[in-house]
């Protein structure tokens, strides 16, 4: 019998279990990090999402939930998810505060494995800044299959990511797959075709581009829809 080496993970894997581990860190020192108002995507996109008639939304990639907690503002029943259960626990402690926890659940998961939901069991889909992280373009387009299957018909994905017009789009650690690492946080810029492969089969409405923070950060907010 051959033994088989222990290769430990490869370089994908330990790059986002690396990331992970990053994202704890910097939710401990920095808490609550992105404000309190929510970002001008999930204004839109609670927007979108109420003339669309949904009721409930799945958050990717929450954070510390400054977009959840609009959701859960909006009226919506909202599930929160992200990999770093700092985050969400400060998510969860500000939702408790706001008298929101009814109506907000937490859930970590780490968006490389599939969603823990049933098929056609949500009515919308927000991630912000979540699919731009560090996920190789394979398990970007997993992802993105598994909010088609837990999407019901007619349902509505609004997401946003960095794009290969970002200031920091080549600068730093190159990881290869257009993964750039800047500061510690590495982030998968996206060339357009990849956003209109990712759209394959669905209705895209919209890709609109637009800036936020201070370097600016350059993004396209994705509104696409599962057929009727
Ligand atoms: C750029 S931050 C954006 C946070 C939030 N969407 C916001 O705009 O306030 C990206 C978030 O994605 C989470 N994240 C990164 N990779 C992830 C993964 N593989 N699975 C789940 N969450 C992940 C990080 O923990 C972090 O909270």
């Amino acid at each position: 019998m051959t033994d088989t080496p222990d290769t430990g993970p490869g370089p994908e894997r330990a790059l986002a279990d690396a990331q992970r581990a990053h994202w704890q860190q910097t939710y401990t020192a920095n808490p609550g990090m992105y404000g309190e108002r929510p970002s001008a995507p999930a204004e839109y996109a609670a927007g979108v999402f109420a003339a669309a008639g949904a009721r409930e939304v799945l958050e990717l990639g929450a954070g510390h939930g400054r977009d959840a907690l609009h959701f859960a503002r909006a009226g919506f029943r909202v599930l929160a998810a992200d990999f770093s259960p700092t985050g969400l626990e400060q998510l969860r402690a500000t939702a408790a505060d706001q008298g929101l926890a009814d109506r907000l659940s937490v859930l970590a998961h780490d968006v490389r494995d599939p969603l823990p939901l049933p098929d056609a069991s949500v009515d919308a889909v927000f991630a912000h800044m979540l699919l731009c992280m560090a996920l190789s373009t394979g398990e970007i387009e997993a992802l993105v299959a598994e909010v088609r299957r837990v999407l019901r018909p007619g349902g509505t994905l609004v997401h946003t990511v960095r794009h290969t017009g970002d200031a920091h789009y080549g600068a730093g650690t190159g990881h290869g797959d257009d993964i750039w690492e800047h500061g510690g946080f590495a982030v998968h810029f996206f060339p357009r075709e990849l956003v209109d492969r990712l759209a394959e089969g669905w209705h895209l409405t919209d890709v609109h581009p637009f800036e936020e923070g201070e370097l600016p950060r350059r993004l396209w907010r994705i509104t696409q829809e599962t057929p009727r």
